[in-house]
């Protein structure tokens, strides 16, 4: 196995620089300045997010969601799909006029699209008010870069990657009080080939499990009692690394850590949900009772065109030992429908598989085709709208087998947080460990806090009432 490099480095010379930005920034606007981060994309961006907003305070601005009062705007963006390149495009444009009335505010783009060439000159080109451009391997410089922008450089376009490097102690601050977000690691080695997430990413990169049981510690001290744990693939965490903890391992670690909370994962690859991992889930109170496992196709002929690594009969059998293994689980996955080659037999074949596993819920795409991956250069001879015809098919199904699902929950009582007000006078809302909202009666003094709560029926969402 390839040996990991990965080494770790932290903060400091970037504080350095944020203490810099502090005083300058004042004098420039003669006020405290404010910054306003606008997010695109996976729960790892919203992250990231929370980075950028912690490095921002660091440097002395106050975070605003109003983008026409920001003297800082950054957008952190996503590239897995056209779609949403198009809308990031559509909203740095409406920065032209902030730009033309207060020629002092700073825009700025990172995150998944600014890691790519062409887009990164095409920002260069066609938005001359983007003043820093800058890519997911060197985002923890953002207080560099705002201090050359702010002392007179010229706009900065840096995309440069580094595979070995994990920055520790970037500061964050947190969008959330009871629910969190804890980035395991990074980058991704899959190459699915319709995927442009390697490519703007880089390779897969561990955290040490000391650091994430300090942050996990952190966190809990603070409050936070649901916790999700990030990666693009969680199931390959610690592969190739010297301290032998693997996933299910890490799991364990946390699952030991004082006090009353849950703790979530994604993603996981099928290719690496091993029985190892589902009996730590099964052994492990702590750790939700839900498998997002995507599987893309049901067809394995298409499977082996993505480059999936497992096939429809792998995948089912994993099902079923998930669904052996584990006294309650909630399955979820993602689809991909039309991707290259696929005909109206292969996509069949996913409707079965939907019929047959019954997820409590899914997250469809259409497929998008990304310049730089294989299956740009495949042949795709279906149309748009005949792709859209089938999309509304899985559609239609998944909203039946969820209509099914509902009957499951009814009579049985589950331990959810209640993290928010209901949409009845009265009510509020919890997550059960798995992916299910109940909402009950209940006053907000109960925010933050464990209940059980019976469920009761099913009227726009499931309701139930605190035992
Ligand atoms: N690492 C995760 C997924 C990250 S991207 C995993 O492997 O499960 C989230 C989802 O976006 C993918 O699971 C896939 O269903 C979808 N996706 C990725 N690239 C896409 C593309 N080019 N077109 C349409 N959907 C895509
Ligand atoms: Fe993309 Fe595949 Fe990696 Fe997920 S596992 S990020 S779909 S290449
Ligand atoms: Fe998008 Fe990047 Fe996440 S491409 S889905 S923001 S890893």
């Amino acid at each position: 196995m390839q040996k990991n490099l990965t080494q770790t480095t932290d903060f400091s010379e970037q504080a350095v620089f944020a203490n810099r930005v502090k005083s300058l920034a004042f004098d420039i606007y003669g006020t405290t300045p404010k910054a306003c981060v606008i997010t695109f994309g996976c729960q790892q961006n919203v992250n990231d997010s929370e980075r950028l907003k912690g490095m921002l305070c660091e440097c002395g601005y106050t975070i605003t969601d109003e983008m026409e009062a920001a003297d800082f705007i950054i957008f952190n963006t996503c590239a897995v799909r056209e779609h949403a390149e198009m809308r990031v495009f559509g909203n740095v444009g409406m920065t032209k006029h902030i730009k033309a009335e207060r020629p002092n505010t700073i825009v700025a783009v990172c995150g998944c699209m600014s890691q790519q060439e062409h887009i990164a000159q095409k920002f260069k080109r066609s938005y001359p008010y983007v003043d820093i451009v800058m890519g997911t391997h060197v985002s923890h410089r953002l207080p560099e870069f705002i201090y050359k922008r702010l002392s007179g450089s010229p706009r900065i376009f840096e995309l440069s990657m580094d595979n070995n490097t994990i920055v520790e102690d970037v500061p964050i601050k947190r969008d959330g009080t009871f629910k969190g977000w804890l980035p395991i690691m990074y980058g991704c080695n899959n190459f699915c080939t319709y995927c442009i997430v390697p490519y703007v990413r880089g390779r897969e990169r561990s955290r040490e499990p000391e650091k994430i049981l300090a942050e996990f510690k952190e966190m809990v001290k603070n409050g936070v009692k649901d916790i999700t744990l990030l990666g693009q693939n969680v199931n390959s965490y610690g592969k190739g690394c010297d301290h032998g903890v693997n996933f299910a391992k890490l799991l364990r670690m946390l699952n030991e850590v004082e006090g009353e909370f849950v703790i979530r994962f994604m993603t996981s690859h099928p290719k690496d949900c091993t029985i190892e991992l589902l009996d730590t889930i099964r052994d492990c109170k702590k750790v939700s009772r839900h498998l997002h496992l995507p599987f893309q196709s049901g067809s394995s002929k298409i499977l082996k065109r993505m480059n999936r690594y497992y096939d429809r009969e792998s995948y089912l059998k994993l099902i079923e030992n998930a669904k052996e293994r584990l006294d309650y689980v909630d399955l979820t996955s993602d689809i991909i429908v039309g991707f290259p080659g696929e005909t109206y037999e292969d996509f069949k074949e996913t409707l079965t598989l939907v019929e047959k596993v019954k997820f409590a819920s899914l997250f469809t795409f259409i497929y998008s085709k990304r310049n730089g991956t294989p299956a740009a250069v495949m042949e795709d001879n279906i149309s748009r709208a005949e792709k859209g015809k089938w999309f509304d098919e899985l559609l239609k199904l998944q909203e039946e087998i969820a209509k099914e699902n509902i009957n499951k929950y009814i009579g049985n009582t589950y331990r959810v947080l209640c993290d928010d007000f209901g949409s009845r006078d009265g009510y509020m809302t919890g997550h059960t460990n798995g992916t299910a909202v109940i909402e009950f009666k209940a006053d907000e003094s109960l925010l933050g806090q464990f209940v059980s709560v019976k469920v009761l029926g099913y009227e726009n969402g499931l309701y139930g009432e605190i035992i």
